[in-house]
């Protein structure tokens, strides 16, 4: 029953992605026998019920608190808040959303709602009422788990399906009304029993809805199922490399996917502690969260490295980073250069990887006992088949660039859009395939290098351009800490290449400095891809996940309406 981790872990890629087999990963589960499964069991109470019972699941700290809650610990609290959704008559399937800040009450209200079965809708904490509105009404959700801080920004009189509202933390409570009630996190919990029935669910049962935005339209609640936990189980096993005695640190927020698949799940299904920061980022903040905690994997995203990049060599020897053994980062292209420069400064190679909301679980990777390729996202995760299709969906040859395409039927696939089967089935044209609309190219060896998202491609003067080729060499750069690169339409060229970039502490916007990087790209790359026109901004629009928005940019620079903004960082 016990599912240690006693599998060895991943000593030889090829010999793993030959004998790989899903169903050897769900006998390590207590329930392929019964078929019956409950994420929140899998992750939490069978550790408590091990020899893991007293081991730390949650090491949670941010400028007022700190805390930290064993298995046992996150069983109780969990059941309590089962027990609170139930005796307000919530049941299966309903959608309890979760929109705080991060705090320990996310954890165990997220735990708390899939123990009954509802299905978790995190929302990142700095939603505004338009985007809060979105997700609540398009998913029907008839409980939010909030604070009174951020309550106004939740208009639930306009909201016909919201019935119950559960307050976590001190603050003015409203008054009851006939269409909605208002409760006291602290107080329900002390009424409720520590001892719950658990809902045991089928498979295919719904879990956990992440929206996430398009190219077009609203944001799309994207629906994963309990089905999940056997990919985020392996995944995080052999990608993360958890061992027995890991602290593990993913940053990302339980808003976003990154933050549940592999800051909630992965780690504890595999029975890991997991440390989670609340506050802001600084560079200081989070090395001493390494040094506090000895933090010896840590899961992180680019962005947040360009921006540790900003921190001098003796900057960082104030910190003891010696726990750290591995690196990971996800979410938007890791630089060669990123790479480099963590073997310098950590004397560790940062993994890059790749997936997405809808695949709910890791692709594509670098494995720890693989050879890294600076700047490329690894190679497919085995029991996954992923390939480079044209729109036809033929293989291209390698080294052509076409979409970076997933065999449907691998366990953690998303299984709806919310309300929106249309846009389910656009992702799946290619007959038997899931389609990224990401652009990449497969090489000799099998490896797979990210291009760009198919719509940000640059076609100028006849030469197809890849924007994060341009990029990469404009941070390799000394002056430059980000850049952005979009096509400019262009009566002669077709498009022009204008690069964006913001720069690193103490360089100056200057002509000089933005001739100096057209020139730089140039001499580097390609006369083709240097940019003509390069403009020095203070920051650059990013989404809550740390992409840089090139279409923002691009809307900013034509004058064109800029969409849905709101996954961005403001
Ligand atoms: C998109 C998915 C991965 C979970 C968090 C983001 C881009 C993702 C990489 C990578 C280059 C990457 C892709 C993908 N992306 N990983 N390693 N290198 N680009 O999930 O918000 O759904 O975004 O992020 O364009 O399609 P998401």
């Amino acid at each position: 029953m016990s599912h240690s981790i006693k599998q060895p872990n991943m000593q030889d890629y090829d010999e793993a992605y030959a004998n790989f087999s899903w169903k050897e990963v769900e006998e390590a589960f207590s329930w392929h026998e019964s078929g019956k499964v409950n994420m929140a069991y899998e992750a939490i109470d069978r550790h408590a019920e091990s020899f893991r019972k007293n081991k730390v699941a949650l090491y949670y700290s941010d400028e007022k608190r700190d805390e930290k809650y064993t298995f046992q610990d996150m069983k109780y609290l969990s059941n309590t808040f089962g027990n609170v959704l139930r005796n307000l008559g919530i049941e299966k399937g309903e959608r309890v959303f979760l929109f705080m800040p991060r705090s320990p009450e996310i954890y165990i209200s997220m735990m708390g709602t899939l123990k009954i079965g509802a299905i978790a809708g995190p929302l990142f904490e700095a939603f505004m009422e338009q985007a809060v509105f979105d997700r609540l009404e398009n998913s029907d959700a008839s409980v939010l788990v909030t604070t009174p801080e951020l309550l106004p920004r939740v208009p639930y009189k306009e909201l016909p399906s919201l019935k119950h509202i559960i307050l976590v933390g001190d603050g003015e409570i409203p008054n009851n009304s006939k269409d909605i009630n208002f409760y006291v996190y602290e107080q329900e919990m002390r009424k409720a029993s520590r001892e719950l029935e658990i809902e045991w669910m089928d498979r295919e049962d719904g879990m956990i809805l992440h929206y996430t935005s398009g190219s077009t339209g609203k944001p799309k609640g994207v629906l994963h199922v309990h089905n999940a936990m056997i990919h985020q189980y392996q995944t995080a096993k052999w990608i993360l490399d958890l061992k027995e005695d890991d602290i593990y640190w993913c940053t990302a927020d339980p808003g976003w996917v990154t933050g549940t698949s592999y800051g909630v799940f992965g780690p504890w299904l595999n029975g890991a502690s997991n440390v989670i920061r609340g506050g802001r980022f600084s560079p200081e903040d989070w090395y001493s969260t390494i040094e506090k905690y000895r933090v010896t994997i840590w899961y992180s995203a680019p962005t947040a490295f360009r921006r540790l990049m900003a921190v001098d060599e003796e900057g960082i020897k104030q910190f003891d980073l010696s726990s750290l053994r591995h690196i990971l980062s996800v979410g938007e292209p890791l630089n060669a250069e990123v790479v480099h420069w963590g073997r310098k400064v950590y004397g560790l190679s940062i993994h890059d990887h790749w997936w997405m909301t809808e695949t709910g679980g890791i692709i594509v990777s670098n494995y720890p006992s693989m050879e890294i390729k600076p700047g490329s996202m690894g190679k497919p995760f085995p029991g996954v088949e992923a390939a480079i299709l044209d729109g036809e969906g033929n293989e291209v040859p390698r080294g052509q660039m076409g979409h970076l395409c997933v065999k449907s039927g691998w366990p953690a696939m998303m299984r709806h859009i919310w309300k929106n089967e249309e846009k389910l089935n656009g992702y799946f044209e290619i007959p038997g395939w899931f389609d990224s609309e990401d652009l990449a190219t497969m090489d000799e060896d099998g490896y797979i290098w990210f291009e760009g998202r198919d719509d940000d491609v640059i076609l100028t003067s006849g030469e197809r351009v890849g924007p994060f080729e341009v990029e990469s060499k404009l941070v390799e750069h000394p002056s430059v800490a980000e850049a952005a690169v979009i096509g400019k339409p262009d009566p002669v060229r077709g498009e022009i290449i204008k690069a964006f970039v913001s720069l690193r502490e103490g360089y100056e916007k200057s002509d000089g400095l933005e001739k100096e990087l057209r020139e730089f790209v140039k001499k580097g790359l390609a006369a083709h891809v240097a940019p003509r026109e390069v403009e020095i901004r203070d920051f650059l629009p990013k989404t809550r996940s740390g992409k840089i928005m090139r279409r923002v940019l691009k809307a900013w620079e034509l004058d064109l309406p800029t969409g849905d903004l709101s996954t961005m960082e403001k």
